[in-house]
């Protein structure tokens, strides 16, 4: 165990991406050491899940969480505190150090993986999704945009699953970004992902925020998971595998998709 791990410098522009993969405890002593990182509240909401899996990703997450974040300021993992926003984002309450102001993480999880971001000064929002369930289609024309239906509808019918993800994920990515959830109407925005490599991203009112601030990333860490991002900057991403307080390594992860060159920045020489 690395309890006394080195901080890591975190700098303006650099999201850290952690992930995590995660199954059933099968280690008596490491689950007694986690469940000891939790307040009373975080384990009575612990105790809520009927499934041992679903209790073991809850304990898994909030000791990721807490050994991560404890990664970038000198503060002990039990010590951190968190407030949920009024959609219920969590963020930083304290310890109010120099080290933590500015510093912002957001998570998701699904069956197999836990992916946590953080960064400073970035608005940020991350979805995971495992693509091994099945993809709802229906869903696309009640409620995603109706460009993101025509233009999934046009794709032959086995890559429409494929498809369905990357939406899914990059919708979820954009409003946990904003910290609004599902009040944000899922087909008040779109995205355009025709073209191999690219998402556009537009907005139905655009007075209700700027399609450009925002920067997109879809990566696939493995075969049966995919990931979006959802950033207020161009950011360069630092990708780590985890076990927390056990061990964790440099990940290399495949970028499959990012958004194109906004049409404010300058063209280059040819
Ligand atoms: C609240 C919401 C963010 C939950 O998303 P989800 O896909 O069920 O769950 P994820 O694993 O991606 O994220 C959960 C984490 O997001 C964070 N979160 C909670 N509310 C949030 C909000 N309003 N904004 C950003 N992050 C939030 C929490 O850290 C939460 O972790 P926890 O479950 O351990 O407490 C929201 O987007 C939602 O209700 N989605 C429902 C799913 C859906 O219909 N999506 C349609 C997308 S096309």
């Amino acid at each position: 165990m690395h309890r006394a791990a080195p901080l890591l410098p975190l700098p303006a522009g650099e999201i850290h991406l952690w992930f995590c993969p995660h199954g059933e405890s099968s280690d008596a002593a490491l689950e007694a050491t986690y469940r000891a990182l939790l307040t009373p509240q975080e384990l009575q909401q612990k105790d809520r899940f009927h499934f041992a899996r679903d209790r073991y990703r809850y304990l898994m997450t909030r000791v990721l969480v807490r050994s991560v974040l404890s990664r970038y300021a000198p503060i002990r993992p039990n010590d951190w505190r968190f407030v949920n926003g009024p959609f219920g984002r969590p963020r930083i309450e304290g310890p109010g150090l120099e080290e933590t102001r500015g510093l912002d993480f957001n998570l998701s999880h699904t069956a197999g993986l836990i992916v946590l971001a953080v960064a400073r000064d970035i608005e940020l929002g991350i979805d995971v999704e495992n693509t091994r369930r099945s993809a709802v289609l229906e869903a696309v024309d009640h409620y995603f945009a109706s460009a993101e239906a025509l233009s999934l509808g046009a794709l032959p019918a086995a890559l429409q699953p494929h498809r369905f993800f990357e939406l899914w994920t990059l919708k979820e990515s954009y409003i946990k970004a904003r910290g609004m959830g599902l009040q944000i109407p899922l087909d008040s925005f779109a995205f355009a992902l025709d073209a191999p490599g690219d998402i556009g991203f537009t907005l139905a009112d655009p007075h209700d925020d700027t399609a450009h601030r925002w920067h997109f990333r879809q990566l696939q860490p493995t075969r049966d998971h995919m990931v979006a991002i959802c950033s207020s900057t161009d950011a360069r991403f630092v990708c780590r595998e985890t076990s927390p307080l056990q061990w964790e390594r440099s990940l290399e992860v495949r970028t499959t998709r990012a958004s194109r060159i906004s049409p404010l920045s300058p063209i280059p020489p040819s």
